[in-house]
């Protein structure tokens, strides 16, 4: 029930209504039994210094942002995270003592994710995209010592542009473009593969894997971070060749778990949050 008590944390975004991230904060904070409840705003772009400033006056304890403001909302913080601050994107906000500070669990959300299959330091990563979310994942595999970074994308210039960011920011070396479509060139010298592109998203998932598969084998670890389908083509193709494969639920889950820890203090359980993904993504 919401009492005079109740604390308020929540999501900002625009659009917003098909967060995924209500439904599952709202979940644990009910097996936790905790006096929290967690809402999705439509914020405007405009709107978004007003937001920061509200939020203080109206005591939120804490925001998820997503798109368009993971950047635009910078500005407004009192504080960064450092990674955040290389990332140039924040998707969490914390309001603590009047000082909203702004952290990226996206990156974190990933990394979680295949180390509960594999270390990550000494490992060679393709990233399959240079958009947002390759960014994050980017800098953070850095900050677990990979051996070696390939970003492969459609565009050239973004990828460099990625490159050349990291390498003025970090004192990693160890990173190189490949063409998107001659990706499958060197799988045979990487142990993971992320794809951060859109393609094989609903409702157009009946396509061909970003990257050729045939080279992919049971040595192999395969994330893909999209979460619907549950199953791309990308990693069913990979399953079929033996490889270990990771849906983007995982991700999902574990930004999740980041910003539920951040706001509240506490550890909810990837269960909580797994049972009422789930539930809304089967609701189609
Ligand atoms: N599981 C999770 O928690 C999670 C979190 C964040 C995002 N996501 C998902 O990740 C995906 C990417 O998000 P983002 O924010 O990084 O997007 P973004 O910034 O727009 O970047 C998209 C990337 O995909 C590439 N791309 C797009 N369409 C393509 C096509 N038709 N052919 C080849 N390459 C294409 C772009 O290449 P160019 O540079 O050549 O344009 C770019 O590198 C989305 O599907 C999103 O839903 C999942």
């Amino acid at each position: 029930m919401i009492t005079g008590k109740t604390k308020v944390a929540g999501v900002i975004g625009h659009p917003i209504e098909h967060s995924m991230s209500p439904p599952m904060h709202n979940n644990a904070y009910k097996q936790l039994n905790m006096d929290y409840v967690y809402v999705a705003f439509h914020v405007l772009p405009e709107d978004i210094g007003e937001l920061i400033k509200s939020s203080k006056v109206l005591g939120i304890q804490g925001l998820n942002v997503t798109i368009p403001h993971k950047t635009t909302v910078i500005p407004y913080l009192d504080e960064i995270d450092e990674t955040a601050e290389k990332i140039g994107a924040v998707n969490t906000i914390q309001f603590k003592d009047g000082i909203a500070k702004g952290y990226n669990t996206d990156g974190i959300g990933a990394i979680k994710s295949i180390q509960q299959y594999t270390a990550l330091k000494g490992k060679d990563v393709l990233i399959v995209g240079a958009g947002g979310a390759s960014k994050a994942i980017a800098f953070t595999l850095i900050n677990e010592k990979i051996k070696s970074l390939t970003i492969a994308n459609r565009s050239k210039e973004n990828a460099q542009k990625l490159i050349d960011n990291i390498k003025k920011q970090t004192t990693f070396e160890k990173i190189g473009y490949q063409p998107i479509n001659e990706a499958d060139e060197i799988i045979g010298d990487v142990d993971i593969i992320i794809n951060t592109t859109p393609i094989g998203m609903y409702p157009k998932h009946e396509v061909e894997p970003p990257i050729k598969t045939d080279k992919i084998t049971d040595k192999h670890i395969v994330m893909d971070i999209i979460y619907n389908p549950l199953e791309t083509e990308l990693l069913k193709q990979s399953r079929l060749n033996g490889a270990t494969t990771i849906n983007g639920t995982s991700m999902l889950i574990n930004q999740g778990l980041v910003s539920f820890e951040i706001f509240t203090g506490r550890k909810a359980s990837y269960e909580s949050f797994e049972e009422a993904l789930l539930e809304q993504l089967n609701k189609g």
